[in-house]
């Protein structure tokens, strides 16, 4: 069931996933939602997509934005304890200096749940972590874009996620793990754009200008679309043609950056399923229902997709969906 939910979404048919079978079983229950802000089209799909989950399985969600805070999100955490939530969801923004917060969750005997992003630190501290293998997303990309420069020489600049991130730095070690060993494959310039598209395509603009305007620049690796969507701005402006003279390869699949491949503008995504909170929710429903011990990491899929993948189709089966 959680694979069929999880696929479902991915084809961005968000109507089949709001799957009422389960609903009774988490009727009535109150979840605390530490998201952490909305700083991507993903994070906007990914909040849209829990509320909707939680609505249709009858769940009174407590939703808090930490605007990108860490401490927001610790004072909202503490806030769900105090109240007496059934179960506390956290999109951790960074992944260190959570041990303190979640073993007061730990001693309130609230089940806490990672959605997104990991921590460092003892697993005990959460029931189950529903996220992507970042790693290998980072490798994915990597390996399209050694696949498509075969033998050329190739420059790559990197815009990198939110700095202590989990997927920054996750990311970045699966697309160096791809690269790696081959000559012509270099990463020349790496600075963060803080998964947004404002700060894409300002550090992009200084790529470009540190590389004789981009004549240098072959390949263009951002841990999101966000940044992606940005840098192509940045490269336009400066007079090159983004998808050919510099090609882009991202990570979320989010209906902008099919956009962007219609346009011929964007090379390669990695898609990240904005539907974490319906596996989430499934694994509570068991724990509560019969006792059963979620799996400690949920994975979700990671697939590549082209412009040879109907970008034109992808971009209409998921705007909807509240990108
Ligand atoms: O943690 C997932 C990442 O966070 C998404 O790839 C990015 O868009 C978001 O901001």
């Amino acid at each position: 069931m959680t694979l069929f939910r999880t696929l479902a979404l991915g084809a961005g048919m968000v109507g089949l996933l709001l799957s009422t079978a389960h609903a009774e079983g988490l009727q009535g229950k109150i979840i605390g939602f530490s998201q952490i802000g909305s700083e991507s089209g993903w994070r906007a799909a990914e909040t849209s997509v829990t509320k909707a989950e939680a609505e249709a399985r009858g769940i009174d969600l407590k939703f808090a934005d930490a605007q990108q805070k860490q401490e927001n999100q610790i004072k909202a955490i503490r806030g769900f304890i105090a109240q007496g939530v059934d179960a506390i969801l956290v999109a951790p923004v960074v992944a260190t200096g959570w041990e303190e917060v979640l073993t007061e969750a730990k001693e309130a005997e609230i089940p806490v749940v990672l959605l997104d992003r990991g921590i460092e630190g003892p697993e005990d501290l959460y029931l189950t972590s529903v996220a992507s293998d970042q790693v290998k997303e980072g490798r994915v990309a990597g390996e399209w874009l050694a696949g498509t420069v075969g033998e050329a020489q190739c420059n790559i600049v990197e815009l990198q996620g939110t700095v202590g991130s989990s997927p920054a730095i996750n990311r970045k070690q699966g697309f160096e793990e791809a690269i790696a060993g081959k000559a012509n494959l270099a990463i020349i310039r790496s600075q963060t754009g803080d998964f947004t598209r404002s700060k894409g395509k300002e550090v992009m603009e200084g790529f470009l200008k540190a590389e004789d305007g981009g004549k240098n620049i072959c390949a263009v690796y951002a841990h999101n679309d966000d940044m992606a969507v940005g840098a192509i701005q940045a490269i336009k402006d400066a007079g090159l043609k983004p998808g050919s003279d510099i090609l882009v390869v991202s990570i979320d699949a989010v209906p902008d950056i099919f956009a962007a491949m219609v346009a011929g503008e964007a090379n390669a995504t990695v898609e990240l399923t904005p539907n974490m909170a319906g596996p989430a929710f499934d694994a509570l429903q068991a724990y509560w229902d019969a006792g059963t011990e979620p799996a400690k990491f949920i994975i979700t899929e990671s697939k590549l997709y082209t412009p040879a993948d109907d970008p034109q189709g992808e971009y209409e089966r998921r705007k909807d969906l509240g990108y």
